[in-house]
């Protein structure tokens, strides 16, 4: 890389791609930086001023988030100056927000509460009540908004517009009275809204929550064991992470809710649909099936092994083939199969029982 795309970073030169801002740079040379309002799928805004550096040339601290690099720069991530803005910046934050990490952690990772506590901002500042509202009748079942929490960075609204493109959700109202909110502070079931819970994810604080563990009382986000996996709705594959709570169910373990990996770590890049976010109550559901059952004479379904259950769907698909041929049949596997297994659910069809009438919705 030429010359020109250097910087100095803490008095070390370093190189940085065209495009990139001084947040971007920082973190690749391992530098961590709050940015409470930042998220890489978003455009940044810089409204926190939690991600401020000092800039050789600038009187001012500069946000790292939406300064890009250029060249011959001269920047300081940390430093005493540093140190006394950002402890102040928590203070003035911690003022109207709720200070309990292990109660906030309920509703997911409180990042301000982190930095504050690692900065060590002091909690005296005295308290205010905070006056944003919420929407306390909002009927929809998977998205929950604790106000009080809020720090009015503007992520969830972001990501609605910018990343879902609904724009269900916006900053409403002025000054302390300041919230996040609907038209009309209508339910989310009411909107444009989709329910992918991208909100809840980009959320830095927790005041957007998943509904239904909260209802609950699932256990906090610290007892929780994420287990990366793919979502198995539909052919995308999807990467998320199961959210695991293993003392439960007496040690059988629980999948308390879903969340999204980091974006930028996986395919989807940390966003998926109501589906993969939502939707793993089967998982401990009473009627999901856990055994074959094969249906009796009488015609109620009684459990069989394996080996009865197959025996008894091929002599099911020989009788149709046999009395009205084999275009009688069709086979309709599903996008939840592999590839391998949707090659052979046509190998069947085809090579066995001679029809072309086979499907899986993603046609793969
Ligand atoms: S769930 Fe998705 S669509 Fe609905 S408000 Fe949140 S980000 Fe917007
Ligand atoms: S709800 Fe969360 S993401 Fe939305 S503005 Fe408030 S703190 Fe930011
Ligand atoms: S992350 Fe840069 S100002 Fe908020």
């Amino acid at each position: 890389m030429s010359h020109a795309s250097q910087l100095t970073l803490d008095g070390e030169v370093v190189v940085f791609a065209p495009g990139e801002t001084l947040l971007d740079v920082a973190k690749r040379q391992g530098r961590e930086i709050p940015a409470l309002c930042h998220d890489p799928r978003l455009a940044p805004v810089g409204a926190c001023r939690s991600c401020l550096v000092e800039l050789d040339g600038s009187r001012r601290l500069v946000p790292s988030c939406a300064t890009r690099a250029e060249p011959g720069m001269v920047v300081a991530s940390e430093g005493e100056r540093l140190t006394r803005h950002r402890r102040s910046l928590f203070a003035l934050y911690l003022a109207d927000h709720p200070h309990d990490r292990a109660a906030a952690e309920r509703r997911g990772p409180d990042e301000l509460l982190a930095w504050a506590e690692r900065y060590d901002a002091p909690r005296d500042w005295g308290h205010l009540e905070p006056l944003r509202t919420g929407r306390p009748d909002d009927r929809n079942p998977y998205v929950d908004f604790a106000a009080s929490a809020c720090i009015l960075c503007g992520r969830c609204t972001r990501y609605c517009d910018e990343v879902e493109g609904v724009s269900a959700i916006t900053l409403t109202a002025r000054g302390a009275y300041t919230t996040v909110s609907t038209v009309d502070g209508i339910s989310l079931l009411d909107t444009s809204c989709e329910l992918c819970g991208g909100c809840i994810d980009t959320c830095p604080t927790g005041a957007m929550a998943a509904k239904e563990p909260l209802l609950r009382g699932a256990a906090p986000e610290s007892e929780l064991t994420k287990v990366r996996t793919t979502c198995g709705y539909c052919g995308v594959g999807c990467q998320l992470d199961l959210n695991v709570d293993r003392n439960a169910h007496g040690g059988r373990g629980r999948v308390v809710k879903v969340t999204n990996p980091e974006p930028g770590t996986t395919t989807n890049d940390g966003n998926l649909c109501v589906k993969g976010r939502f939707a793993s109550d089967f998982i401990d559901h009473p009627d999901r099936l856990t055994t074959p059952l094969v249906r009796r004479a009488d015609g109620e379904l009684r459990e069989a092994s394996w080996e009865e259950a197959l025996a008894a769907t091929a002599r099911g698909l020989r009788g149709v083939a046999d009395a009205h041929g084999a275009d009688a049949l069709g086979f309709v596997s599903s996008s939840r199969c592999t590839v391998e297994e949707n090659y052979l659910v046509q190998k069947l069809a085809r090579a066995v029982f001679h029809t072309n009438n086979v499907h899986q919705c993603a046609a793969t």
